[in-house]
């Protein structure tokens, strides 16, 4: 899928398809001389072999010129550069001289890169726009576009962008304006914007955009996570015009995201994208909605790697199956095919949809995302656009406002072939402004803006989000892995205690009643988020140990030492601020959990959260150590929550550790504690020691979620030097009532800011 002229790829298909017949000519090389380009370098994709495409690479804020590709055809490389050899010419932004009613300072007759300009209004115009905007090394001016006007119209002056003229000079209802990008400009956004009853412009503002202009990956992050936010995200987003919320509950998002696979992404490119997507769909799986997916990727046909009607069926319903899946799909599964057959892709998008249609009663409460990755050159299968229209009608014939709301149409042009303008016709275009298409120059911006975009969910209080998911090159860090991770320093009037503690809200950290002693007083406790890099401490304000929380409860019946809801609460004086490596872990029978395990409203229960989350007799928990022999393989330990049998072999150990009969063993060890240790298989649990009291004990479903604290154990090896397959450490269960009413009556505590909503 070259920039080949139509014919000529389809010529190439058809050879291809004989191609055996023929021995490739010894003779067919090209020439190896001559080729550079001044002030850049080039990338060949076959070597000097027949078909190699070389691709001019020039330094940021430069592009190639007179051409950026040229082609090996039978020895001889085309387009032939002999009378203007390639160079790479500085970047420049689209003519800002087009201002309206004011001056643009300093005239120039062209901008370059990092040429500033300033603009101001006649008097009698009120200005509005960035007063001072430079040219960007990506061929776009910073800031918005400048605007003066007198506003005695319905509709404000929607300007004229740079690199544009503008027919249209009254702004009433109905009135149109009508934009055109300078020679050799490409237009994306509006051509035409009508005056509408609001008081607001139909459409999107037009860009003008040379060959060479792209978007960077901040712009594209804010772009599209804002945009895919407002579709993710259950909750109403205030303020902003023309924003609505349009998953309400029970509706049901579709998202279909189709992937270019043709020949001029290579296997790497191909492999990359298939890093996008998997980023993509883990990003989106961090919101509360629990989208259907259909994954296609195209060549000259169409492979369906997931399909949304099997997605509903059942059959690969969970995050992991579509990732497995897309795995296992290897480059060379497409075949020989080189062809683009953008209008196939979008012919099977609209094929699912009409199968969803028949089938479907929430049809119409279903919100349509399509997210489209291309390098842009449909060279075979005819226009997409009638294919594009015909989707708009299947969601909603004739209503264009309902399929605006129930439909959003992306797409991503990467690479330097991108035709901008043609991608530009299938795409979304509301007035709000909201962008839908974006141009990159390449797979691995693509990767950096979905990066961004994961920073950026950091503005939503998630629980349990952290970084080292999959095999998404983050793990280096344990800084990103567990962001909630606090560690206390208690000074009492006699000695120190060590404990960790978890972030639950921003205002509170959950550790161990028995870290405290009744004389402690707030000034005495240090916190650090050992993780942050922010590191300044975080103040106390009190500390709450759970009210029943006593160790010598049970001295009557034998029992020195009792730790039954050995749980307690510490608030800080200010809440911290929540971003990449201080955030909060999710802990059970919470909304916020329900949200992170995706259920959806009718299994919001405590019941159902025990039911997913301990749902085996051996659970695959983790706790973390700070304890500096044991945490330098690694701090994340590994443990297995052990229930039914499992749980009273358990118990069985301590009578034989402790040395007590089994009645005792039962009252000390009660529902309210989870235990974990010991062998099973080849396999035997970690073991928590003295300094991890108070930690968490987590398992990972989709996020982080909290189970246990740790409380006590049968022996500290680290101390001892004792058998680790022979002890046990038992964990304040989460799950239990008056835990829960405990962390209720603090957390979901609405007047303390960011409460948790408790089930
Ligand atoms: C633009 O300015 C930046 C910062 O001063 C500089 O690093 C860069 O090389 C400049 N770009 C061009 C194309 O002159
Ligand atoms: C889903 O299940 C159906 C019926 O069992 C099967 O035909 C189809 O191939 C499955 N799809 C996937 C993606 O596994
Ligand atoms: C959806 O379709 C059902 C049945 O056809 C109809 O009763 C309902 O009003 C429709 N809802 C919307 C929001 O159009
Ligand atoms: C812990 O194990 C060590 C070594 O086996 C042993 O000496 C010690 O008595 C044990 N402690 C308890 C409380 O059982
Ligand atoms: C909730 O917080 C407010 C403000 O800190 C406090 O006055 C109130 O006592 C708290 N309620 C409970 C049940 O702790």
């Amino acid at each position: 899928m070259q920039s080949v002229l139509f014919w000529s790829s389809y010529f190439l298909v058809i050879l291809s398809q004989f191609s055996f017949l023929y021995a490739a000519p010894a003779d067919s090389q090209c020439p190896n001389s001559n080729l550079d380009i001044t002030g850049g370098r080039y990338i060949l994709s076959k070597l000097y072999n027949d078909g190699s495409i070389l691709r001019y690479i020039c330094p940021e804020g430069f592009y190639p010129h007179p051409v950026k590709k040229r082609e090996c055809d039978r020895g001889q490389w085309f387009p032939k550069v002999s009378t203007r050899p390639p160079v790479c010419k500085k970047v420049t932004c689209p003519n800002p001289n087009v201002l309206e009613n004011g001056v643009v300072q300093p005239f120039n007759k062209v901008y370059s890169v990092n040429d500033t300009t300033t603009y101001r209004c006649h008097s009698d115009y009120t200005f509005r726009g960035s007063p001072t905007r430079v040219c960007q090394a990506n061929g776009k001016w910073s800031g918005g576009t400048p605007i003066c006007s007198r506003n005695t119209d319905h509709c404000p002056d929607p300007g004229t962008p740079p690199g544009a003229s503008r027919q249209g000079h009254i702004f009433n209802i109905d009135d149109k304006v009508t934009y055109t990008c300078d020679k050799g400009l490409k237009l994306i956004g509006s051509k035409v914007r009508v005056c509408q009853d609001g008081g607001y412009w139909s459409g999107k503002e037009p860009e003008c955009y040379a060959d060479f202009t792209y978007d960077t990956p901040g712009e594209v992050a804010e772009a599209f996570s804002s945009s895919l936010k407002t579709t993710v995200t259950l909750h109403e987003e205030s303020g902003q015009a023309g924003k609505k919320i349009r998953l309400d509950q029970g509706g049901r998002l579709d998202i279909y995201i189709a992937l270019d696979a043709s020949d001029s992404i290579d296997e790497k490119d191909f492999n990359k994208a298939k890093e996008v997507i998997k980023k993509l769909i883990t990003k989106i799986s961090y919101y509360e909605v629990s989208p259907n997916y259909e994954i296609i990727i195209f060549a000259t046909d169409v492979t369906k790697i997931v399909s949304i009607t099997d997605y509903k069926r059942g059959n690969a319903t969970k995050l992991v199956d579509i990732l497995t899946l897309l795995d296992r799909y290897k480059y060379d599964d497409k075949g020989q095919k080189t062809g683009t057959n953008i209008r196939k892709a979008y012919e099977a998008i609209l094929a699912s949809i009409s199968f969803e249609k028949e089938n479907k009663a929430a049809f119409n409460k279903t919100q349509h995302v399509i997210i489209m990755f291309t390098d842009g050159i449909a060279n075979m299968g005819g226009n997409p656009k009638p294919v594009v229209e015909e989707i708009k009608q299947t969601i909603y014939r004739g209503d264009q406002k309902k399929w605006e709301e129930y439909l959003d149409m992306y797409a991503f042009g990467v690479g330097s072939d991108v035709e901008k303008e043609k991608i530009d016709e299938w795409v979304t275009k509301r007035e709000n402004g909201e962008k839908f298409f974006f141009v990159l120059p390449d797979m691995n911006k693509v990767g950096e803006t979905l990066d961004e975009m994961i920073d950026e969910s950091t503005s939503v209080s998630l629980c349990g989000l952290y970084k080292d998911y999959y095999d998404l090159e983050i793990k280096s860090s344990m800084r990103l892995t567990y962001p909630w991770l606090i560690q206390i320093k208690i000074t009492h009037d006699n000695g120190q205690s060590n404990c960790i503690g978890s972030l639950v809200t921003p205002r509170f950290i959950l550790t161990a009643a028995h870290c405290f002693r009744f004389d402690d007083s707030p000034e005495r406790i240090l916190l650090s988020a050992p993780n942050a890099k922010d590191t300044r401490s975080l103040e106390v304000e009190r500390f709450e140990p759970h009210p029943e929380y006593n160790t010598r409860k049970k001295e009557a019946v034998g029992i020195s030492e009792y730790y039954e809801y050995d749980v307690a609460l510490i608030q800080l004086k200010k809440s911290v601020k929540v971003s990449p490596d201080l955030r909060t872990i999710c802990i059970p029978c919470t909304m916020e959990t329900n949200g992170a395990l995706q259920l959806s409203a009718n299994d919001a229960t405590c019941e159902k959260h025990k039911e997913v989350l301990l749902n085996s007799d051996l659970v695959k928990a983790n706790f973390i150590t700070l304890n500096s022999e044991k945490s330098k393989k690694t701090p994340k330990q590994n443990v297995q929550i052990r229930q039914g049998q499992q749980r009273d072999e358990c118990i069985q150990q301590a009578e034989k550790i402790l040395n007590i009969n089994k009645e005792t063993a039962k009252d000390m060890i009660t529902e309210n504690f989870l235990c974990t240790g010991g062998p099973s298989k080849n396999y035997i649990d970690d073991v928590t020691c003295k300094g991890d009291s108070g930690g968490p004990t987590f398992v990972e479903k989709n996020r982080l979620i909290q189970l246990g604290i740790i409380s006590w154990g049968l022996n500290d090896t680290c101390l001892t030097g004792g058998e680790p397959a022979e002890t046990r450490d038992f964990h304040t269960n989460l799950f239990s009532p008056k835990v829960q009413d405990f962390l209720k009556k603090y957390l979901g505590n609405e007047t303390i800011d960011t409460p948790l909503h408790f089930l």
